[in-house]
């Protein structure tokens, strides 16, 4: 009950916590990470239990309304996304006015943030068919988004979806083709791409998510707020890390392989010099996301029998920095991403879809948060305070004066 703003508001104190090393921003149900432990649930469902037994699909019903869906919930919300792939043709014309080697992240962002365009009947926040749809169609529409932007930038026509595929089956034809008889979209490749989504769907007040909630506190629409929260994702010291780690990989490749120099390069803290894919604010132990990722990155390449020096110099990195002091003083273990860029690799996806991918995987835990903070009758628009460290107060001299 002791409600700590306004404790500090009546005492004329405000809290000084750059980075929000310790603030909660929210009280939240939906995400519960021990950092320490390495544990983290959704909806206090442990990950490597969804991600080895549930969908994509059925994940993100679990985040945004709070159970698991029956039977026939899951068929019935599977079926509305199913019918809102389809971008308005106005919208697929959008992507035409973005130079052809667009980065496919602000596309996807500038995309979704259109959205709030071309569905003027789902814009209102507090209105729950409105954000029903919206929701939906966020979800529905994602996947056609990012591979249009895929499309776009290899200069290829764009594929309508084919909603008679599931989710992710549907993502990867619009993406790579068409498949035939001979080339169907491989099942391989579609449960690890959907155990991946899994891995990413919602991490508690991340970078993005928190954009997010910031966003839609102003009670701007859930397309606004989901498209400032794939920029922030987009920022290597977070979603764009993915890519970073493989730019890594390869860079210490192209240089002979020789990873002991280049953790020598870490540890002088040489500028711009970082172990990418290391590190996290909230994980001090083994990132759990991370355990079953690399896993997964050697079952799906010799699957796939795609084998990649690659994976062999990420592991040779990550067991000598294992041992090392300065990593594990500072306890800088693999994050989630440490290897899932060799697995997107491995699928045919360019450097430049990883974040993107994220994205995909990440929407429902920020569509879930915006939900949850807009039914939460105690929340505030975001505004914090700071310390003010600028020029007290002075005459102001005109400019032939100064
Ligand atoms: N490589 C080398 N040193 C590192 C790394 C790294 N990846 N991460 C942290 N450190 C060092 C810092 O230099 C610092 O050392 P110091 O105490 O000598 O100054 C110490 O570890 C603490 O690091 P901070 O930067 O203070 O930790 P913070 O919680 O602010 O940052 C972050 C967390 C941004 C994830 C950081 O670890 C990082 O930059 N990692 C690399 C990028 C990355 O992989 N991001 C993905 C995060 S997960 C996600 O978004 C999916």
């Amino acid at each position: 009950g002791l409600d700590i703003g306004k404790v500090l508001k009546e005492t004329g104190y405000v809290t000084y916590d750059p980075g929000f090393m310790n603030t909660s921003s929210c009280a939240s149900a939906i995400t519960y990470i021990d950092g320490d432990a390495g544990i983290l649930r959704y909806r206090g469902y442990p990950i490597d239990q969804l991600a080895q037994q549930s969908s994509f699909l059925e994940v993100s019903y679990l985040l945004i309304y709070g159970e698991l869906p029956t039977r026939a919930q899951l068929d019935a919300f599977s079926e509305q996304i199913s019918i809102h792939t389809l971008l308005h043709e106005d919208m697929r014309r959008f992507f035409d006015g973005f130079r052809h080697d667009a980065h496919p992240m602000p596309v996807l962002s500038s995309a979704v943030s259109a959205l709030s365009t071309f569905y003027q009947d789902s814009l209102d926040p507090f209105d729950p068919q409105q954000v029903e749809i919206s929701t939906i169609r966020l979800l529905a529409k994602a996947p056609t988004i990012a591979s249009y932007a895929y499309k776009r930038s290899i200069g290829q026509p764009y594929i309508y979806p084919d909603n008679t595929l599931g989710y992710v089956e549907n993502f990867l034809r619009m993406t790579f083709g068409v498949p035939s008889v001979e080339h169907p979209v491989d099942p391989v490749v579609a449960k690890a791409l959907d155990m991946l989504f899994i891995l990413h769907a919602d991490h508690e007040q991340n970078c993005s998510t928190s954009t997010v909630r910031m966003v839609g506190s102003s009670h701007a629409n859930l397309y606004a707020s989901v498209s400032a929260g794939i920029h922030a994702l987009s920022g290597p010291l977070h979603g764009g890390a993915n890519e970073a780690v493989l730019e890594m990989l390869a860079g210490i490749q192209a240089a002979g392989g020789d990873v002991a120099s280049f953790v020598n390069r870490v540890k002088n803290k040489e500028q711009g010099v970082k172990l990418m894919g290391f590190g996290h604010r909230v994980y001090k132990n083994y990132d759990p996301r991370a355990a079953i990722v690399k896993k997964a990155a050697r079952d799906v390449l010799e699957r796939m029998d795609k084998p990649d020096p690659l994976l062999d110099l990420a592991m040779e990195l990550e067991e000598i920095a294992l041992a090392d002091d300065f990593f594990v003083s500072r306890k800088l273990y693999p994050n989630v991403d440490f290897y899932t860029g060799l697995i997107y690799k491995a699928m045919g996806f360019p450097t430049k879809m990883f974040t993107v991918l994220f994205a995909l995987g990440r929407l429902p835990g920020w569509i879930a948060q915006w939900r949850e903070m807009i039914e939460d009758p105690s929340s505030k628009i975001n505004r914090p305070r700071q310390v003010y460290t600028g020029a007290t107060e002075r005459d102001f001299v005109h400019i032939a004066d100064r």
